[in-house]
């Protein structure tokens, strides 16, 4: 088992290269079996997710090589129908596969992907989408077969703007007769990257980024190269990073204009925060003020994936503030661990009070899933004295080696292996 060991008090300086997004570059490998041939992707960051994902497209029959951020993919001989459970229960959102290979095989069998730690994690939404579109779908002792001769283009509702789902049914309507309409659908950047990745494969989509997505089918695809928009949410946590620790960065290979929910709440509380192109330069030398009130919501709206990091940085904070969770029913994990740092937070009917404290005390804790791992990591920079972080392997399925991207910014953080 490994943990990270950081022995906080030092304030963060110098500049780092954003990776390349986990959530557009997952949809975007599943997106590859809709066509034969030879896939180039770049800035493909190196992540237990993404070697997941890899494992299950050579499971699937393709052949996937990972160098330096670049995945070199032959998709030819995917003819595999069959998502193995072991690796289907490693990455629950290995669910937008059913897609694209319903698409490409006309038949797919998945195991039905477990909760995880963050909630439920429902799928109907997707399974909905798809038989919209034509698909048979058979459910048995946990596994879930789809199947369809040929998929026919409709109007698909979503009720919750669910990111998946409209990954999905986009992936499962670029070859399907006739034109499919998604309304509601999700506006995360990483949809528009699958949009324009589809697109240069020669898919016809347009809306995405917009509620309404459209999809034209076409008859068959082809393998290109492409290169993965940088991660979000990686960046916030840099950003959220000097708001704790304090200090002066520079972050670049950024999309600072991906960002204005997260940019407008650290401005406020007193970090200064200039970008140009794409780098942004964060800087902080006081304890932040305290925000009246953060509402997770669907994109552009504050990111649920930035909650647990927002916290810790409001648990420092002068004031009190209120952090409302609206997307996921079990993310807030991170609180019994902050409160063990000596952070004083009291959960009600799905909102957080955050009443901010000067400095968290050093301990060790436990990561519970990614981005509350993450957090904790951003608590143990700013506690006096030595904060182990237990369980990292929930880290490193979205950070690319967290511990060594701390360090190039004079962070004092090791990879223990115990
Ligand atoms: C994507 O998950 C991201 N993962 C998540 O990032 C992110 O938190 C989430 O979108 C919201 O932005 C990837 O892109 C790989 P959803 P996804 O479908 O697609 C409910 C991270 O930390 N729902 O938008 O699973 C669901 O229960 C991860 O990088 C249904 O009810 O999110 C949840 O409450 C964590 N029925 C809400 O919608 C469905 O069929 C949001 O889920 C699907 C979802």
């Amino acid at each position: 088992m490994e943990t990270f060991a950081i022995e906080g008090g030092r304030p963060l300086s110098g500049s780092l290269r954003i990776q390349g997004a986990k959530n557009a570059a997952l949809p975007i490998l599943a997106a590859s079996v809709l066509a034969e041939g030879q896939f180039y992707i770049y800035d493909v960051p190196h992540l237990k997710d993404i070697k997941v994902m890899l494992e299950i497209l050579t499971a699937l029959g393709a052949k996937a090589k990972h160098v330096d951020g670049c995945v070199d993919l032959d998709t030819t001989s995917v003819s595999v129908p069959h998502v193995p459970d072991d690796l289907m229960s490693q990455m629950r959102s290995s669910i937008f596969l059913a897609g694209p290979l319903l698409a490409r095989l006309g038949e797919v069998t998945i195991s039905r992907p477990g909760g995880c730690d963050i909630g439920e994690r429902r799928i109907d939404l997707h399974l909905s989408g798809l038989t919209a579109l034509g698909a048979k779908i058979e459910e048995s002792e946990g596994y879930i077969t789809f199947r369809a001769k040929q998929l026919r283009g409709t109007n698909v509702f979503l009720s919750f703007p669910s990111v998946g789902a409209t990954e999905n049914i986009m992936m499962a309507a670029v070859l399907a007769k006739g034109t499919t309409r998604i309304c509601n659908a999700a506006r995360e950047p990483e949809i528009i990257d699958l949009q324009n990745f589809l697109n240069a494969m020669g898919a016809r989509i347009r809306g995405a980024g917009t509620d309404t997505i459209e999809i034209t089918g076409v008859q068959r695809l082809r393998s290109v190269s492409y290169r993965i928009i940088p991660d979000r949410i990686v960046t916030g946590t840099f950003v959220l990073a000097v708001g704790i620790a304090q200090g002066h960065i520079e972050l670049t290979n950024t999309l600072p204009e991906q960002l204005t929910a997260l940019i407008e709440v650290v401005r406020s509380c007193g970090v200064e925060i200039k970008t140009r192109h794409d780098i942004m330069e964060i800087k902080s030398n006081s304890r932040p003020r305290a925000y009246d009130r953060i509402i997770t919501s669907p994109y552009p709206g504050f990111p649920t994936d930035l909650q647990a990091q927002l916290m810790v940085f409001l648990s420092q904070a002068r004031g009190t503030s209120v952090i409302k969770e609206t997307i996921f029913e079990g993310r807030f994990k991170h609180v019994n661990e902050l409160a063990r740092m000596g952070a004083s937070i009291y959960v009600d009917l799905g909102s957080a009070i955050i009443r901010g404290v000067g400095k968290l005390t050093a301990t060790s804790v436990e990561a519970t899933d990614l981005r509350a791992g993450a957090a904790l990591v951003l608590a143990g920079l700013a506690a006096e004295g030595i904060t182990t972080v237990n369980q990292i392997h929930h880290i490193d399925r979205g950070y690319d080696r967290l511990e060594e991207q701390l360090r190039r910014l004079g962070a004092d953080i090791t990879r223990v292996s115990i």
